[in-house]
């Protein structure tokens, strides 16, 4: 049976990064769930479709496919009915629709068995918000990654402004704030760390450290 590596957590926490190095030091596929998310965001967003339960977003899931492919490198990219949207779903706006439109049942509904068949195939480490709870409750590891809003505001802060975009720090906090609000009080698989998961806050840990640290949980559990 392939290994999985559930990494969930709040938006900024660092997942994303400290999963992909992980995952190249193991050679397992890289898996951050969130881009299927912006992509159905992105798509109700170019449809100019509220991301909120309706006839209309469940008209436009019927319409679109969502693809994730990885090169050799095990490196994602997503695709949205064959286009790679990879850059396009990285927008302050992107995120926040990923985040309402995450909420809709039919749109968590559309995108587990997508996310279940990748782990039966391969060793994976996947990120989200539910991969421990919800999409591989059988996962060998489970991690609960987290930091505080402030850390994780100033971490996208300076991501955003190194991209160039024009945000301000009280922007991204405040976004930070309403991310975390928001996927931990859904009713459908809210955001909340598994009950066997193992908690890695990397607040006061720099990103070799926060490496190191996955690590060696991940030695100890498997
Ligand atoms: O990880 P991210 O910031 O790219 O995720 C974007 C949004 O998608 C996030 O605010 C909540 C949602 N999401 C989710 O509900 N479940 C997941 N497994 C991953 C992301």
């Amino acid at each position: 049976m392939p290994i999985a590596i559930a990494i969930d957590g709040p938006a900024g926490a660092g997942k994303s990064t400290i999963a992909r190095a992980c995952a190249k030091r193991l050679s397992y596929i890289y898996v951050d769930t969130g881009a299927l998310y912006r992509a159905i965001g992105l798509a109700a967003m170019r449809n100019n479709i509220e991301p909120i339960e309706s006839p209309q977003v469940d008209e436009l899931l019927s319409q679109i496919k969502v693809e994730l492919s990885f090169n050799e490198n095990n490196e994602q990219t997503v695709l949205l009915n064959g286009e790679d949207v990879s850059g396009l779903i990285r927008t302050p706006e992107a995120s926040m629709t990923a985040s309402r439109i995450s909420a809709v049942p039919s749109v968590r509904a559309y995108l587990l068995d997508l996310q279940r068949s990748i782990a039966k195939h391969n060793n994976v480490i996947m990120d989200g918000r539910d991969i421990g709870t919800v999409i591989l409750p059988d996962a060998q590891v489970k991690i609960f990654l987290t930091a505080s809003p402030q850390e994780r505001a100033k971490r996208r802060y300076n991501e955003l402004v190194q991209k160039g975009a024009e945000v301000t720090y009280n922007d991204v906090l405040d976004d930070v704030i309403k991310r975390d609000y928001q996927d931990s009080h859904r009713e459908i698989a809210p955001l909340k760390p598994a009950k066997d998961s193992v908690l890695v806050d990397t607040t006061e840990l720099d990103f070799e450290q926060s490496v190191s640290k996955i690590l060696s949980v991940i030695k100890e559990k498997l």
